[in-house]
């Protein structure tokens, strides 16, 4: 309801974004927020952050007004680090010199899962954000929204750029991938079938906060010995991956997945200030997952986050059989696991 030229009695937005997995890791960056090297990712379907945005006429005098809610508890502690960064990227938002800004986020999973949280909050948000402003201006969503969301998105936490898109997406700039940027994500076309509907059971092997945050870790790689031969791997991966996507080369696939989850985890055991993420329980999965795909035949296989939970990714064809693998053989080295699979993106909700 608007009451003036410029200032909206109330106005709610509802978004759900999920969270991605990336199979190229993002892993140091520069500047403001920018990857030292391209990465690529899976979005997720059921794991996402929804949230609410109310926007009301300001009562104080605030540059941003904000009041945020996780779970339905006011978190102050997260709501600081989401009004900087309104405040850093006021220049995007007209609605915010009249207006107060209300966040109710929350998650489809538990705290603490080992999924990216801040990928898919920060991508809700920022499509909130710009749903808002749009809103204000009398424009319509379009394809420049998404890429505006997503350049705001990865000002907030970088893999959140990719979340996004459908299926894979591409942060940062790859030979090969045309309008791919550092400044937000692009999503990745052509697909071969056999990489559609690919599946992503999540296993819980730790479920407490990480000792080390990944702002830490990245910038660990800004004086790590073997920086720069990292972020040409990365860089270089990127663009085979792309090629074996288009391909439907499954085996080369896992073959890259597979490394980039443990390069990842070499980085952090080989840093300066050096420390390990992964559990006993992490390593005695991972063999399991190796010997069960030798003795089948079947293509499975994993990916590791910056931590020790591990994501156990397969085409849904073979999901009865890995279900079961998964029950019988891993599920006793886990505390719970996350069945998730590939996803569409992001959705606007109508409530
Ligand atoms: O987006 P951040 O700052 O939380 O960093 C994410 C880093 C990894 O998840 C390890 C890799 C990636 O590309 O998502």
């Amino acid at each position: 309801m608007m009451n003036t030229a410029n200032t909206i009695e109330q106005l709610k937005v509802t978004w759900r974004c999920p969270s991605n997995i990336a199979i190229v890791k993002y892993w140091g960056k520069h500047g403001k927020q920018l990857p030292c090297n391209p990465s690529v990712s899976l979005t997720l379907n059921n794991s996402y952050t929804e949230v609410d945005l109310s926007v009301s006429p300001k009562t104080g005098n605030e540059d941003v007004e904000l009041s945020y809610f996780f779970e339905g508890e006011r978190n102050d502690a997260f709501g600081k680090r989401v009004a900087k960064y309104l405040a850093d990227n006021i220049e995007h938002f007209s609605f915010l010199k009249d207006h107060a800004v209300e966040i109710q986020s929350s998650n489809s999973f538990p705290h603490s899962a080992g999924i990216a949280s801040s990928a898919s909050a920060f991508g809700a948000i920022a499509l909130a954000m710009f749903d808002v402003e749009y809103q204000f201006k009398g424009q319509d969503i379009d394809d420049a929204f998404y890429q505006k969301a997503s350049n705001l998105a990865r000002l907030g936490s970088g893999s959140a750029s990719r979340s996004l898109f459908p299926q894979f997406a591409a942060w940062g700039e790859i030979n090969g991938l045309e309008g791919s940027s550092d400044l937000y994500a692009t999503p990745v076309k052509n697909v071969h079938p056999i990489f559609h509907n690919m599946c992503d059971s999540i296993l819980i092997v730790d479920d407490q906060p990480k000792a080390v945050s990944s702002s830490v870790g990245h910038g660990l790689m800004k004086d790590h010995p073997y920086a720069d031969a990292r972020f040409i791997q990365a860089k270089k991966r990127c663009s085979e991956l792309l090629e074996v996507l288009e391909s439907g080369d499954m085996d080369k696939f896992i073959t890259i997945c597979e490394s980039e989850a443990l390069t990842l985890h070499a980085m952090m055991m080989t840093s300066k200030d050096y420390y390990l993420l992964v559990k006993p329980n992490t390593i005695e999965v991972i063999d399991k997952i190796f010997k069960y795909r030798e003795k089948t035949g079947v293509p499975v296989y994993f990916t590791l986050d910056a931590g020790p939970n591990i994501h156990v990714l397969y085409p849904k064809k073979y999901q009865s059989d890995v279900e079961d693998f998964i029950k019988n053989d891993l599920q006793e080295s886990c505390i719970s696991t996350i069945f998730d699979h590939e996803g569409q993106g992001p959705m606007k909700m109508n409530k």
